[in-house]
C-alpha cells in the first residue's frame, strides 16, 4: 500500500479497532469541551460519526478552536460508556481556524449558506450531499455496465447545438479561427453519443456535463449540469419508459438498502418514504394529447391555461404528477412542434376535440416536487424526415451533415433519454433548491 494511506485510519473505523491499537489520523475540530486536565475534542471526518480524541493539556497548551485542522497520533481506547475514542500522543500537524473568520453559524438558512460558497462545505449538510453524490455515480455507472451499455467519453466542445434550442455557450480563442467554425459547449452528448451507438452497434451511456445559457433563475435550473444520458439500439418508445423505470428506480432502491448512505438521507431530513413508495409502485403515464384534456379539466386555476400545443410548464408538469396522479408520471407523444428535430415523428392524429395532429416519440418523466427529472425520445431514422424536421427549425442541415448520414449508412433505429444528475440529488436528499446540492453551482446572473 502506498504510505500515505498505510498509516492513516479513517477515522470512522476507530469503532472497529482494538484497544491498544496506536493510529495516525486526521480531521477537523467539530466541538470542544473544556475539562480540568483534558481538552475533550470532536473530531470530524467524511465518515458518519465524529470520534472523539481526549487530548491532555501538557500536549495541547492552548484552547483548540472550531474547524482547526489537525493530524495527530494516538491510542484507541474505551470512554466510561463504553466507546471507543483516541487518546492523544502527538500533534503531527496543527492549522488553527480563527472564529474572527467563520462566517457561518450553526442553524443558518441554506438560502444564506448559499452565498457562502467554500465555508459551508465545513457543515454536516454539505458534507454528507457531497458524499452521496459520488456514490450514486459508481453505482449508476455500475448499473448501466451491468444492463449492456458502453460508457463513451463525449467532447464538452460541440460545433453543433444539440437541441437546436439555442441555449448554447459559444467558445472563443484568442487564436483566429481555432477551429475553422463555430464551436459551443455540449448542452447534451446526445449526437456524438448517437454516432457512437450507431457505429458500435452498441447500448451505450455517457455520463457528463452539459452547458445551458438558459436565463432561468428557478431552484431547478444551473448552467452546468451532470447529465446521464443512456443510448439503446433498437428499443421502442414502450421499452424506453420501461428502461427510464427500471434505472430510477434501482437508483431508489440502493440509496435506500446502503446503510451508510440512508443514514445520512435521514440526517438530511430526505423523504425517504415517498422514495420507498415510488421504488415499489408503477410509473403513471399519460400521451400529451390525453394529459391537456386532464388538466383543461381539472377545474384548477393555471396561471397559464392549458391548450393543445403548449409547451407544459412547472405547475401543468407538478400538478399532473402530484395532484393527479400522485407519483413519477411520464408524458409521451408530444407536439413535434415543441420538441427537438431528432425525435421520431408518428403518423398524423385525428382528434375529435383538436382536429389534426402532428405528436413525436418525446417523453418527458415529471417527479413529484420537482417537474422534469428527465427528457428522451426514440430518435427519427428515416433521413428524409429527419432533414424535413431539421430545416422547419430553420436549422442549418451543414451543421448536421454526419448526423445525418448516419441514418443513410447501415442506420440504426435508437432511442435514449438525458436525466439531470443534479435534479435527481434533488429528489433524493430532499434539497430544495439544486445550488444545494452542488458544490460550486454555476447559474445566471451569479
Ligand atoms: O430534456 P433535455 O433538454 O434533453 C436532452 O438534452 C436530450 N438530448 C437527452 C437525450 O435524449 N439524450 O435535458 C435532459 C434533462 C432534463 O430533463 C433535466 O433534468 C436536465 O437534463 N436539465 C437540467 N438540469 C439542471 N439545470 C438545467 N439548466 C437543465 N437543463 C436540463
Ligand atoms: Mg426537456
Amino acid at each position: 500500500m502506498l504510505s500515505i494511506l498505510k498509516k492513516s485510519i479513517p477515522l470512522g473505523e476507530i469503532q472497529d479497532s482494538s484497544v491498544g491499537t496506536i493510529i495516525e489520523s486526521y480531521g477537523r475540530i467539530s466541538r470542544i469541551s473544556v475539562m480540568k486536565k483534558f481538552w475533550y475534542l470532536k473530531i470530524r471526518t467524511m465518515y458518519k460519526d465524529d470520534i472523539t480524541l481526549v487530548a491532555d493539556k501538557s500536549i495541547i497548551k492552548e484552547k483548540p478552536s472550531t474547524y482547526s485542522a489537525i493530524k495527530f497520533e494516538g491510542i484507541v481506547s474505551e470512554s466510561p460508556s463504553g466507546d471507543k475514542e483516541i487518546k492523544l500522543t502527538k500533534v503531527l500537524y496543527y492549522s488553527s481556524f480563527d472564529s474572527k473568520d467563520l462566517l457561518i453559524t450553526p442553524g443558518m438558512s441554506a438560502e444564506v449558506l448559499r452565498g457562502l460558497e467554500s465555508q459551508r462545505m465545513l457543515d454536516r449538510k454539505y458534507q454528507y450531499t457531497f458524499y452521496i453524490y459520488p456514490r450514486l455515480c459508481n453505482y449508476l455507472r455500475t448499473l448501466s455496465k451491468k444492463m449492456g451499455m458502453l460508457e463513451i467519453r463525449p467532447p464538452l466542445t460541440t460545433f453543433s447545438d444539440c437541441e437546436g434550442g439555442g441555449e448554447v455557450f459559444k467558445i472563443v480563442s484568442d487564436i483566429k479561427d481555432f477551429y475553422k467554425r463555430k464551436a459551443y459547449l455540449t448542452v447534451s452528448s446526445q449526437v456524438e453519443e448517437e454516432t457512437a451507438t450507431q457505429r458500435l452497434s452498441s447500448h451505450t451511456y455517457v455520463l457528463a456535463r452539459s452547458f445551458r445559457s438558459d436565463p432561468s433563475r428557478t431552484r431547478f435550473h444551473v448552467s452546468e449540469f451532470d447529465h446521464y444520458e443512456p443510448e439503446l439500439v433498437y428499443i421502442t418508445l414502450d421499452q424506453l419508459m420501461d428502461v427510464e423505470e427500471y434505472i430510477i428506480k434501482a437508483l431508489f432502491s440502493y440509496v435506500l438498502e446502503q446503510k451508510d448512505i440512508y443514514d445520512r438521507l435521514v440526517y438530511l431530513k430526505s423523504p425517504v418514504a415517498d422514495l420507498k413508495y415510488w421504488s415499489d409502485t408503477k410509473f403513471a403515464s399519460i400521451s400529451y394529447t390525453d394529459a391537456i384534456e386532464t388538466l383543461m379539466m381539472s377545474g384548477q386555476e393555471f396561471q397559464v391555461k392549458p391548450y393543445w400545443g403548449l409547451d407544459l410548464g412547472k405547475e401543468h408538469e407538478r400538478w399532473l404528477c402530484e395532484k393527479h396522479f400522485k407519483k413519477p408520471t411520464f408524458v409521451y407523444e408530444y407536439p413535434s412542434k415543441i420538441k427537438s428535430f431528432y425525435m421520431r415523428q408518428c403518423p398524423k392524429i385525428e382528434s375529435v376535440k383538436f382536429g389534426t395532429l402532428q405528436v413525436c416519440e418525446g417523453v418527458d418523466l415529471l417527479m413529484p416536487g420537482l417537474g422534469e427529472l428527465c427528457g428522451g425520445s426514440t430518435r427519427e431514422y428515416r433521413y428524409d424526415v429527419l432533414l424535413a424536421q431539421i430545416k422547419e427549425r430553420g436549422l442549418d442541415p451543414k451543421d448536421y451533415e454526419e448526423y445525418l448520414s448516419l441514418r443513410k449508412q447501415g442506420g440504426i433505429p435508437t432511442g435514449g433519454f438525458g436525466l439531470g444528475f443534479d435534479r435527481l440529488m434533488m429528489v433524493i436528499t430532499g434539497a430544495k433548491s439544486i445550488r444545494d446540492v452542488v458544490p460550486f453551482p454555476r447559474y445566471y446572473g451569479r
